[in-house]
């Protein structure tokens, strides 16, 4: 299956962290297949419901100057083995994304209009989520 833009892989070594993002779809059926540490990378599912106390859904707030994503509607853990790596937001075709590291707030501001935009967040336990 070919790649399409946006999509994310992972490496599935657990010894491994790489995420890879496709920046240009591809145009032929046989692209698409990525590895890493000698395996086939599996794609990142955007994943958009939560089932459990802690929240990972996008929350995109208008604020003054733009807007503020935070993650998610209850606060999620910021600690050194659990943390969201970054957050970002796709508007009128311009690509923002904010890295975050243990023990920053699990939010973040971007300078643009909220009309339409797409959030997204990766949480380094349980994925990658979407508004
Ligand atoms: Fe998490």
């Amino acid at each position: 299956m070919a790649a399409k833009q946006f999509e994310m892989y992972e490496c599935c070594s657990q010894d491994c962290d790489l995420i890879v993002e496709v920046v240009q779809p591809e145009c032929c059926e046989q692209g698409g297949e990525f590895t890493c540490c000698g395996e086939k990378m599996g794609r990142l599912e955007e994943k958009t419901a939560d089932f459990k106390t802690e929240k990972h859904v996008p929350v995109v707030e208008k604020v003054d100057g733009g807007v503020k994503v935070t993650v998610g509607s209850t606060p999620h853990p910021m600690e050194e083995d659990h943390w969201i790596q970054f957050i970002e937001v796709c508007s009128a075709g311009k690509l923002y994304r904010q890295y975050l590291k243990p023990g920053d707030p699990p939010e973040a501001f971007f300078p643009i209009d909220a009309d339409g935009l797409v959030a997204r967040e990766h949480c380094n336990k349980h994925g990658l989520w979407k508004n």
